[in-house]
């Protein structure tokens, strides 16, 4: 029989699936392993399946093969392409996940014993291992089976509870494995969270407001803070993202992503277009939360003496950098705006919305009481292309960041616009 991989429904462009590696052991709950994978195919993730010979007793590999991303594997010792598959498997596994594990399993998992192909593939993998255990009530009660999954967890695997309820055999009682659905959102969790639904994209946000010098001592400034920028550059790289912060202020970045996010400075709104203009091609996602200056004078070389009377500023528009932005946007790019609004906040912020041409647009009533400049929280109203609003309610800024992003992994994931 010819292999053919089943199709690969909703796998991110640009970015390589989520490896998973599913071992299945010899146990009757080794049938709803089936299910499992399915479901994993469908949600888009890489599967490769390893069944230990017992598993074969009560599902075929081919069962697997023909659901699975390659072939179904059982044998230690692979074959002419890969003939040490557990290393392989083992070291681009994004995760191991056993189900069912029986009791045999977990002991020679706990012993460190390497004499299939599935207990060899988790010697070798650095990833996490989730392994959900099956089997009769009186064999997980064990004190050794319980030693040897206390023994597990101590060292970082994750062992999910087994479930209580029908057994084979017409018993009952706690034993059961999870439904695959369940397994299935724990798998969600660890993965999506341990690589981000932002991972292998790049988010370019520009944050603070501009300074305009007037001579060598004066500008023209606004009062935007930055924080919701930089909340936005933290929360990004906290879901994955390479993250370039172009800023006109020089905030501290949380310790856990202040080595990752890449940060220009940058004072004026002719050096934020620049700086934004010249790193746009590369970016997934756009996000202009920088208070940019509409208008700009012609500085003065040398300080504006008070005895020589009020001085005439000529002003002059600057570059709309959002519009160049979104005239330069590439296929599948995300484009994020601002809308900072004192009065007629809907009306105001759909006018812009059309004329920006942004695929989300962050709205705020900088009126209202802990909203926008200055504050540490914020609450905010999203406009979609559709011109469909979704409120954000009064949160920290990170927890706005949060709702923003996830909109923003999202139209990434359907490829925008
Ligand atoms: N913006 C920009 N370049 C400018 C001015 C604004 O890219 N020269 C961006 C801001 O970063 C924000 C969005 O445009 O994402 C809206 O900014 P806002 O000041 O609210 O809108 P304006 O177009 O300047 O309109 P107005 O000030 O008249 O409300």
């Amino acid at each position: 029989m010819t292999w053919t991989p089943s199709p690969m429904p909703s796998a991110t462009p640009n970015s390589s699936p989520p490896r998973i590696v599913l071992g299945v052991a010899g146990g009757i709950a080794a049938y709803k392993s089936v299910e499992l994978l399915r479901r994993l195919r469908d949600a888009g993730y890489h599967v490769a399946p390893i069944l230990t010979p017992d598993a074969t007793r009560f599902v075929g590999a081919v069962t697997f093969s023909a659901l699975a991303s390659e072939p179904a594997r059982t044998d230690l010792f692979g074959d002419a392409t890969t003939p040490i598959p557990h290393t392989s498997l083992g070291q681009s596994a994004d995760l191991v996940v056993v189900a069912p594990a029986t009791a045999h399993l977990i002991a020679r998992y706990a012993m460190g014993l390497a004499d299939d192909l599935l207990c060899a593939t988790l010697l070798a993998t650095r990833a996490p291992v989730l392994l959900c255990p099956a089997m009769h009530t009186e064999m997980w009660e064990q004190p050794s089976v319980q030693e040897n999954v206390a023994t597990l967890r101590r060292r970082g695997v994750l062992v999910l509870e087994p479930a209580t309820g029908p057994l084979a055999g017409g018993d009952a009682g706690t034993g059961r494995m999870p439904e695959p659905d369940d397994i299935f959102m724990l798998i969600e969790r660890i993965v999506r969270g341990y690589r981000g639904p932002l991972s292998g994209r790049h988010v370019l946000i520009s944050a603070g407001g501009t300074r305009e010098p007037i001579d060598p001592v004066r500008v023209i400034t606004n009062r935007s803070s930055g924080r919701q920028g930089y909340a936005l550059a933290e929360v990004a790289h906290r879901l994955g993202a390479r993250v370039t912060l172009v800023t006109t202020v020089d905030l501290p970045l949380a310790l856990d992503t202040v080595r990752s996010i890449d940060v220009v400075a940058v004072q004026t709104a002719a050096e934020l277009h620049a700086a934004m203009l010249q790193r746009t091609d590369d970016a997934d996602c756009v996000i202009m939360a920088a208070a940019v200056a509409d208008f700009t004078v012609e500085a003065s070389d040398e300080k504006l003496k008070r005895h020589l009377g009020v001085p005439q500023l000529d002003f002059v528009a600057t570059k709309d950098v959002l519009g160049d932005l979104v005239a330069r946007r590439h296929p599948g790019q995300v484009i994020v705006g601002f809308a900072a609004e004192t009065s007629d906040v809907v009306a105001q912020a759909l006018a812009k919305l059309r004329a920006k041409g942004v695929d989300l647009l962050v709205v705020n009533d900088v009126a209202a009481p802990h909203v926008g400049f200055e504050h540490a929280t914020n609450e905010v109203t999203l406009l979609d292309r559709h011109e469909v609003a979704e409120t954000v309610s009064l949160r920290s800024k990170a927890a706005i960041s949060l709702a923003i992003l996830t909109r923003v992994a999202s139209l990434l994931s359907q490829g925008a616009t």
